[in-house]
Parts: structure tokens; sequence; C-alpha cells
């Protein structure tokens, strides 16, 4: 029976981020690892980007066990059992499979048996899709608490010979629980989402849906990859970003300088620079861990406010804006007061960084690791990998093992 709907006390006075919580991957991929796989440098990825380093899923990790993951230490957080939450909504553009989705996966990785679950395509607007998605589940009635989880493993769609997507992007999840409250005020004060499918190929993964099912000439010709042109989407990501985060922030009464904390889309500094500048706001008014994960789609939001939390960035009555965009093109922005109790993270500090979904008993997948990628994850230290050294296909190593 779905936890949807059987709410019977009406809506409530108000709906409050109640947990929160992220889980990044071990293994950390730098900008000297990249340089031994394409024509780029350190210095070039961290002026032009800001990123120094990101994060890289092992083989016996998912979106989904990311996202459950993060889902836990969130549930934990809001002081919550797996079993409270009535809906599950993941956003992700690299899912475990079409289907089924990948919220399905992590409602089983977290032990519930009654939410209702599905997925989000907006790319990296994702998060803050899904969080409006949630906010309006609860302020309706309709569900009590309401997950939200953006997890990606990007580094498994990317060309590790196109310079200009693979040093950008890196693997992780953040989550938010949203619940009713029967105290007014608090929670999203002002919302603006939108879609423009002027840019709908300017980010793009071209097979494995109806247009160009997957197949050997689909790999032959990498369309499994993340395709992006850099130039256009950079310049739409600092007009839409500014745009967005200015109309929340104006339907929630407020002014940009009101706002005490900024969590931007980590895609790059100098997006999140130039938003800083067109609303009139020194750079410290807005949250970057860019350096550490580069850009984790769905998942940076998420993974940005929790560190911002733990780093003690964010009091209870704090003004914040969540702003993003991403493939579609989408963009999207949240303005919303924050009312849980920072320290009750601390709850979330036994969730064991573990999680396993199920897969089929007579089934197992191929090495998930793109074979240039493995080449540099097994010998760290080796020599620059030639273009020509791995066949597209075929793994440097088997990489099936499960953790001890
Ligand atoms: N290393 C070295 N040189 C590079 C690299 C690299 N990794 N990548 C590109 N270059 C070169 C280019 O070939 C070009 O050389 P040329 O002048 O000889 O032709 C030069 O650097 C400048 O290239 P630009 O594309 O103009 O570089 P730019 O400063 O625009 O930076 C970047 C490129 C980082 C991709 C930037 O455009 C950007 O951040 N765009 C937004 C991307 C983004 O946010 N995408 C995520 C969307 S979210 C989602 O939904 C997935």
């Amino acid at each position: 029976m779905s936890g949807i709907g059987k709410v019977t006390a009406g809506a409530p006075r108000s709906v409050r981020v109640s947990g929160w919580g992220s889980y990044v991957p071990e293994r950390v991929l730098s900008n000297a690892d990249l340089e031994r796989l394409v024509d780029t440098s350190d210095e070039w990825i961290r002026t032009r980007t800001g990123i120094r380093e990101r994060r890289v899923a092992a083989p016996h990790e998912t979106t989904a066990t990311l996202g459950a993951i993060a889902a836990k230490r969130a549930i934990a957080t809001a002081g919550l059992e797996p079993e409270d939450i009535d809906v599950i909504v993941v956003a992700t553009l690299t899912p475990d499979y079409p289907m089924p989705s990948t919220a399905a996966l992590v409602k089983e990785a977290i032990g519930n048996s009654s939410a209702a679950a599905f997925d989000i395509a907006a790319a990296c607007s994702g998060f803050v899709f899904g969080y409006a998605t949630a906010d309006s589940y609860v302020r309706s009635g309709l569900a009590r608490h309401v997950l939200v989880v953006g997890a990606e493993l990007l580094t498994r769609f990317l060309d590790f010979e196109d310079r200009g997507t693979c040093i950008l992007f890196g693997d992780g999840a953040g989550a938010v629980v949203l619940s009713g409250s029967d105290e007014p005020g608090g929670g999203m004060a002002g919302l603006e989402m939108t879609t423009d499918p002027d840019g709908a190929y300017m980010i793009w993964l071209p097979s494995g849906g109806s247009r160009s099912p997957a197949s050997a000439e689909t790999a032959r010709r990498g369309e499994h990859f993340i395709r992006m042109e850099g130039r256009e989407t950079y310049r739409y990501a600092t007009r839409t970003l500014a745009t967005s985060a200015l109309t929340a922030i104006e339907k929630a009464g407020w002014t940009p300088d009101q706002v005490d904390l900024f969590i931007p889309h980590q895609a790059n500094i100098r997006i999140i620079e130039a938003v800083a500048k067109g609303l009139r706001l020194p750079l410290d008014r807005f949250f970057v861990n860019i350096d550490r994960y580069g850009n984790t789609s769905a998942a940076s939001v998420g993974i940005a406010l929790d560190e911002a939390v733990a780093e003690g960035r964010v009091k209870v009555g704090d003004k914040l804006v969540f702003v993003a965009f991403g493939a579609g093109f989408t963009s999207g922005a949240i303005a919303l007061e924050w009312t849980a109790d920072p320290t009750d993270r601390l709850r979330a500090a036994s969730v064991e960084p573990v999680a396993s979904v199920r897969a089929p008993l007579d089934w197992s997948s191929v090495d998930p690791i793109p074979p240039r990628l493995a080449a540099v994850l097994d010998d760290p230290n080796g020599p620059p990998v030639p273009l020509d050294d791995v066949v597209p296909g075929e793994p440097a190593h088997a990489h099936t093992e499960e953790p001890s």
C-alpha cells in the first residue's frame, strides 16, 4: 500500500526541511590524473572552472547506492525512520537503468515498504525541481514526509577523450526530507522554474532512448557519452541563474541583499562569480565547493547544503536561495527560510556509508568503468594514457568485485 494520500489531518501550516544529508565516494580524481588522459592542465582547469578534483564511484557503487546513503543520512537527521517516508523523489540524469526508476531502487536500499517512488529528469536543476515537487505533496496534505534525493554517477557517462566535458563532472549524492509542520512560517517562500527547449541539444546524451536505441553502432560513435556546447551553455547559465534567483527572491517578497546564503549549482566558479556580480553581492554570500567535487549535476545543491550546514554557514531563521540550471535547458530557484537546528546533523553520524541494491540473479553487468578512466584508476602513478591504448568497449581490467 502506498503511503501517499492517507493523511486525514489536512494540510500542514508550513512545509520545512526536517532532514538533510549527502554522500560522496572516497576515490579522488585529480586534475593531474586528467592530464594523463586528455590535452589539458591543472592550471587551465583551475582557472577556467575552479575545479581541483572530483570523486569517482567505486565499481560496486551505482547512482541508487550513492543516493541511498545520502537518503539514510537525511532521514536520520530528521529524526525519522525510513518507514515514515511517504514519497521518494530521485532527481538524476544518470539512472541505474532507464527502468525501473532509481527511486524504486533507493526505496529498497533504505528499507522503506510503503512510499510511492519515482524519478525526475531535469538534469542539474533536478534537486530544485524535486524540492518543488516534494513541497507540493506536503503542502497539499497528500503526504507528511517526502524524501528528495539528487544522485549522479556522471563519470560513467563521460568521454575521457573529450577535454571539453570530462574535466567538469564528478559523482555524489545529496538529499533532504521535507515535512509538514503545525508551526506557521519557514520553508519555501518563493519558487521559480523554467524550461527552454531551444537549448535541448546544448547538453545531451544521444543514445539509449527511443530516438537512437543503444546498439554496437551507437557505442562505436560514442553516443553513450555526454555532449555539450560549453560556451553556449556558459552564456545561458550566467543569464538564467541570476534571473531565476532574482525572480524567486522577489516572489518571496525579499531583496537580494536580505539573503544570508545562496547555494548555487556548482558548474563553474566563473558562473557563480558572474551571478554574484549580477546581483551586486559579494562572493562570500555564495557557498562554493566546486573545487573538491566538480559538477555533480542534480546532486550538487544537496551536497553543498549539507556542507554549508556542517561548516556553520546556516542558522535558524536564515534566508537561503537554492538556484540551479541544466540540460533542457532547465533552471530553477527556491527562496526559503531555514528552520531546522543545524546540530540535528549529528544524528546521522552513525549512518554507515554503505548501501546495496538487489540485482537479478541471472544477470550481471559489464564492467561499468570507462576503460580510459580505469587505466588511470588502476595505475595512479602511471604514464599518460595514449588515445589508442584502450579499445572502446574492452575494459582494461575486470571491475566486478563487491566490497569486502
Ligand atoms: N584543457 C585545455 N584547454 C581546453 C580545455 C581543457 N580541458 N577545454 C577546452 N579547451 C580549449 C578549447 O579548445 C579552446 O581552445 P581554442 O581557443 O584553441 O579553440 C580554449 O580552451 C577555450 O575554449 P572555451 O570553450 O571558450 O573555454 P571556456 O572558457 O568557455 O571554458 C567550459 C569551457 C569550462 C566548458 C565553460 O564553457 C563552461 O563551464 N561551460 C558551462 C558548462 C556547464 O556548466 N555545463 C553543465 C551544464 S549542467 C547539466 O545539466 C549537465
